[in-house]
């Protein structure tokens, strides 16, 4: 379990994190969006106790980083694939971390399998591409086999088997009882590996949600094609919805999908095509950080 209390930090004059608040259950994979400068490495290094507070805390299953007497066996993190030592080999990185934290050499073998680079064992760190590098952090982090696991953007890098690859080591995490923390830019990405977001900007909380409520949240519309456009069109401002015609379909707004299929049945209308339509959760989280955005990408003049 990771809980962020009223978290700030400050560096000089910026508030790299403000308030912040949230936590993270066991059994979930969390979310952690928010545009660039957000805050989303900070707070995740005060929960790893590598950054301190200015004010308020960051806990792992109760207690401060600092408190945790074996800390790689209560929580395991992915910051920076490229903080390592580029002379050893992948192997001798992975042992000597087992050895200092009285981790036993077969859990080496294990973790090297379990990342798919028990083949690139005895390369040179130095030699690994960014995408084995991320896999040699995770390997890392699952070294000590935590509970609590924290991944700064894990996809960065990686070809598309390397998602796929990361967001099932993710959900079999979860599924296996852990607490999952991981940040990303892209909302597409998260839809696909989080059951539930926290979504950040300027170092303070915009939404805490699950992905379902948040799909819910951002329901547009519902798009009806009816031979009997004008009927049904009628029926259905009678009950309250607003509707607009869009390319001979009706686009209906207020009312759910079910009860569109239920007035036109007890009208005797046919329906050919009724698709209850969101935004893409990508727009639901433009929407939502628009405001936050530290550095925005000039638009080009024209
Ligand atoms: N060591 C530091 N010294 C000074 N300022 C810092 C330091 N680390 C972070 N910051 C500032 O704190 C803010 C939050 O940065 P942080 O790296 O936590 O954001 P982030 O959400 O991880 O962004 P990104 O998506 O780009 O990784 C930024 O304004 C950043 O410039
Ligand atoms: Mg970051």
């Amino acid at each position: 379990m990771i809980e962020v209390r009223e978290l700030t930090k400050r560096y000089g004059a910026v508030r790299a994190v403000d308030g912040l608040s949230f936590e993270v259950k066991p059994g979930y994979v969390a979310g952690f969006l928010g545009p660039n400068g957000a805050g989303k490495s900070t707070t995740m290094r005060a929960v790893l106790g590598l950054d301190a507070p200015t004010s308020g805390e960051a806990l792992v299953n109760g207690r401060r980083y600092a408190g945790i007497k074996r800390p790689m066996f209560e929580v395991g993190a992915l910051l920076d694939a490229n903080a390592v030592h580029g002379g050893r080999s992948a192997v001798n990185h992975l042992r000597c971390l087992a050895r200092s934290n009285g981790i036993g050499l077969k859990r080496v073998v294990e973790v090297l399998e379990q990342v798919g680079l028990a083949g690139a064992a005895k390369r040179r760190v130095s030699a690994l591409s960014l995408g084995m590098k991320q896999r040699l952090g995770v390997a890392a982090a699952l070294l000590g086999d935590p509970g609590v696991l924290l991944f700064d953007e894990p996809v960065n890098g990686l070809d598309p088997e390397g998602i796929r690859w990361i967001r099932g080591l993710m959900r079999g995490l979860a599924a296996e009882g852990r607490t999952v923390l991981v940040s990303s830019h892209l909302m597409s990405e998260m839809a696909l590996t989080a059951d539930r977001i926290i979504v950040v900007g300027r170092g303070r909380l915009i939404l805490e949600s699950s992905m379902r409520d948040l799909a819910d949240r951002f329901k547009r519309d519902v798009l009806v094609r009816t031979p009997d456009v004008a009927g049904l069109r009628s029926v259905l401002e009678n009950a309250g919805a607003s509707v607009s015609v869009d390319d001979g379909a009706l686009v209906v707004r207020s009312l759910e999908a079910a009860d569109i299929a239920d007035l036109a049945a007890r009208h005797g209308i046919a329906v050919h095509e009724l698709t209850p339509r969101s935004a893409t959760l990508e727009d639901a989280y433009l929407e939502l950080t628009e405001d936050s955005v530290e550095f925005r990408t000039a638009e080009v003049a024209r």
